[in-house]
């Protein structure tokens, strides 16, 4: 059964190994225009700090088949002038989303980006951007179906969301998704699927 949790530190390389399994024009839209080669996907991953850093996923048996990545900017590197890169404000986070193709259109990426927002909200988030290529309709779509505000400029797309403080209802949304994936994980574990049937 397929669940959705936060990876842990530990399980970059099933990040890996997702985004890798994009197909080529999906790889390009999720990194903004750039066709990776796997080399530098990896790099990329090794790279991602985890401080600040969350990767929202929806596992089926084990396997990572879609994420929304957020990142908080890193102490030192915030732009507090603000010009142009509104991300790196405090308070501000990035997020970015993929898909694997055959999950995709079944509402995954709708379901993990109410469980991110959450999660964004937990940390004290309260702006939330993405870069977004124009010719990108479904995420153009994704974006509009969860209240993201698009703004065209300079050939790119930015979306922004403002976000309310924490409250209880965000901390046991949080709790209550990961406890159940914990406890799924668990009973396949103590129960294996062949003697639950
Ligand atoms: C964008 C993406 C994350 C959408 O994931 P998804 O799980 O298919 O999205 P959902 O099923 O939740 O659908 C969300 C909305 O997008 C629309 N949509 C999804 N795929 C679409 C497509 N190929 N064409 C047109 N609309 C599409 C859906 O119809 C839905 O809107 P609706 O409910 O109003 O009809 C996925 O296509 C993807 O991973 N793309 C490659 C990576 C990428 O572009 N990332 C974004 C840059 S960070």
């Amino acid at each position: 059964m397929a669940q959705t949790r936060k990876l842990l530190p530990t399980e970059r390389t099933l990040l890996a190994d997702h985004l890798l399994r994009l197909d080529t024009n999906d790889r390009r839209l999720r990194f903004g225009g750039m066709l990776l080669r796997d080399e530098a996907v990896r790099r990329y991953v090794d790279s991602i700090d985890w401080a600040h850093s969350w990767n929202v996923g929806l596992f089926d048996d084990g396997v990572l088949r879609a994420v929304v990545q957020l990142s908080v900017p890193r102490p030192g590197t915030a732009d507090f002038a603000g010009a142009g890169t509104p991300w790196l404000r405090p308070g501000a986070a990035e997020f970015a989303v993929s898909v694997e193709k055959s999950w995709q259109r079944q509402g995954v990426a709708t379901r993990l980006m109410a469980q991110a927002v959450v999660v964004a909200r937990n940390r004290n988030v309260r702006d939330l951007y993405m870069l977004c290529l124009p010719e990108n309709e479904p995420m153009r779509r994704l974006a509009k179906k969860v209240g993201i505000n698009l703004v065209f400029r300079d050939g790119e797309i930015t979306g922004h969301v403002d976000l309310p403080a924490p409250d209880q209802l965000t901390v046991f949304a949080e709790f209550a998704t990961e406890a159940a994936a914990a406890i799924d994980r668990w009973t396949e574990i103590v129960v294996p699927p062949a003697a639950a049937s």
